[in-house]
């Protein structure tokens, strides 16, 4: 039986809520300056588990080997996003849990410059749209550190439904924090759900 991961990791159109048309495509060389500058980003290094120590090789390897990597071991995709110049805008991971194949969870940050003009919102969606209709998975897991207010703001925009507070479920700068956790189902898209997939 044929399935998506025997066809390259695909490009996926998508519109924000502004009407702006972005792509979901993967990684590219030309990227890395972007990737480091957002990855680097104070607020990206306040909420994610990105190391302190970040640096601009760490952004080639992100292109070259973790990017490309989900699709090749057939466990999810790493997009980068792009605004509608074809600019960097933000990245997002769609990674299926190892526990389980029919679940994923989902990472993202948007460049410190692109913030606010709903690219991760359309991205989200997108990117779990794609899993849930595409890749045959069940649930697609969100979870932010407790009070990232932006990222869940981004959830529940994207149709996730909040399911609470995971107590120290995980961890930052060597010290357990809470997490929260939200999903969504197959059965919370619309009924004429589609995703774009150009190529
Ligand atoms: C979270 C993040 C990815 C959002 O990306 P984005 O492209 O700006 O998202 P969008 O523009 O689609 O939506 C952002 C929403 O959050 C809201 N928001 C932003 N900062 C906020 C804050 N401090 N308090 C409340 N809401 C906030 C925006 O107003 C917007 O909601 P609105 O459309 O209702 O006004 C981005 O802020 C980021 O990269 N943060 C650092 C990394 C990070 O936290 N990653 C997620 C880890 S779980």
């Amino acid at each position: 039986m044929s399935s998506p991961y025997d066809q390259p990791q695909p490009v996926l159109g998508a519109v924000t809520d502004r009407g702006e048309k972005i792509l979901l495509r993967p990684a590219e060389m030309r990227d890395v300056d972007a990737i480091f500058a957002a990855c680097t980003d104070p607020e990206s290094q306040r909420w994610t588990t990105l190391s302190a120590a970040y640096d601009r090789d760490r952004a080639v390897g992100f292109v070259t080997d973790y990017a490309p990597g989900w699709w090749a071991r057939e466990q999810g995709a790493t997009w980068v996003v792009t605004d509608a110049a074809g600019a960097y805008a933000a990245q997002i991971d769609l990674r299926v849990l190892a526990a389980d194949p029919k679940i994923a969870d989902v990472g993202f940050l948007t460049g410190p410059d692109a913030r606010g003009k709903g690219y991760m919102t359309a991205a989200l969606r997108t990117a779990a749209a794609y899993g849930l209709l595409h890749l045959g998975l069940e649930r697609v897991e969100w979870k932010a550190h407790v009070g990232n207010v932006a990222s869940r703001r981004v959830a529940e925009k994207a149709g996730f439904t909040f399911e609470g507070t995971l107590r120290a479920y995980g961890s930052k700068d060597g010290r357990r924090v809470d997490e929260w956790i939200a999903s969504l189902l197959p059965a919370d898209l619309p009924v004429d759900a589609t995703v774009e997939v150009i190529a």
